[in-house]
């Protein structure tokens, strides 16, 4: 990648990267995976370099790739190792931030065709005093809970349910103090992502809309869909 960040960004960003993509198949880590012939990962830093509030990026690579990654982003972009979780590779990156960054926003590589707009609008939102903020759409199947033996327990109400996306942005102290208290908190259901640690400090947080195209490329049809958009 050729852009770096903008010295006047007031908004660092974390791009966890560190996942081996086991769902995707047999191959390389899923952020050096080839879309139209370039690695997800370069897709999703160009996009997020396109931000011009973006003064701080840092990347969570696959454990044992982090010099091809350092060459695949540039000088202008921190490289660290990721962790054996999501968690662990997020607390990596957040470490590596310098102390002026007050809003720090999370992203997932595999989210390699986030729009700009997107990662503005959160970053926007967490400016305008949101300790927390999440990107988010409807949910287009119906959602039911079951149990341990297939039984449908009960069905969920779509209306008030929203699929959660990344960039999501946090006002730095609160996503600290959600990661230092995931670290000493007794086993519990795991978070899977960062807004999820933070309610449970009781932080309210704010929702804003996601897009199509923030999409997390997990599956082999997400990346023949991820083709498909780029081309269009
Ligand atoms: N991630 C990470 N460190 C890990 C695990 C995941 O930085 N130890 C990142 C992935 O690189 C990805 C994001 O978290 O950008 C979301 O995770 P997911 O889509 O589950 O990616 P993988 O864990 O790579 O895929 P899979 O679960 O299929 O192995
Ligand atoms: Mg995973």
């Amino acid at each position: 990648v050729t852009a770096s960040v903008n010295p006047g960004g007031d908004v660092a960003v974390l791009v966890a990267a560190a996942g081996s993509g086991l769902r995707l198949g047999p191959g390389p880590p899923k952020a050096l995976r080839l879309l139209r012939g370039e690695p997800l990962l370069v897709h999703a830093v160009r996009r997020l370099l396109g931000c011009p509030e973006v003064g701080c990026l840092v990347v969570a690579a696959p454990p044992g790739h982090e010099e091809w990654v350092r060459d695949l982003v540039g000088p202008g972009v921190t490289v660290v190792s990721g962790g054996a979780h999501r968690r662990a590779s997020v607390a990596a990156a957040l470490a590596a931030v310098p102390e002026r960054f007050g809003i720090v926003l999370v992203h997932d590589a595999a989210r390699a065709l986030t729009p700009p707009a997107q990662v503005a609008a959160v970053a926007a939102a967490v400016r305008a005093g949101n300790d927390a903020v999440i990107p988010v759409l409807p949910v287009v199947d119906t959602m039911t809970q079951v149990g341990p033996s297939g039984e449908v327990l009960g069905t969920l109400d779509r209306s008030g349910l929203r699929a959660v996306q990344t960039p999501q942005g946090f006002r730095r102290a609160v996503l600290t103090a959600a990661h230092a208290a995931a670290h000493t908190a007794a086993a519990g259901p795991a978070a899977t992502d960062d807004a999820g640690l933070v309610e449970r400090l009781g932080v309210r947080v704010y929702t804003v809309p996601g897009s199509e195209l923030a999409l997390k490329i997990t599956t082999p049809l997400d990346l023949a869909a991820a083709e498909l958009l780029l081309g269009a």
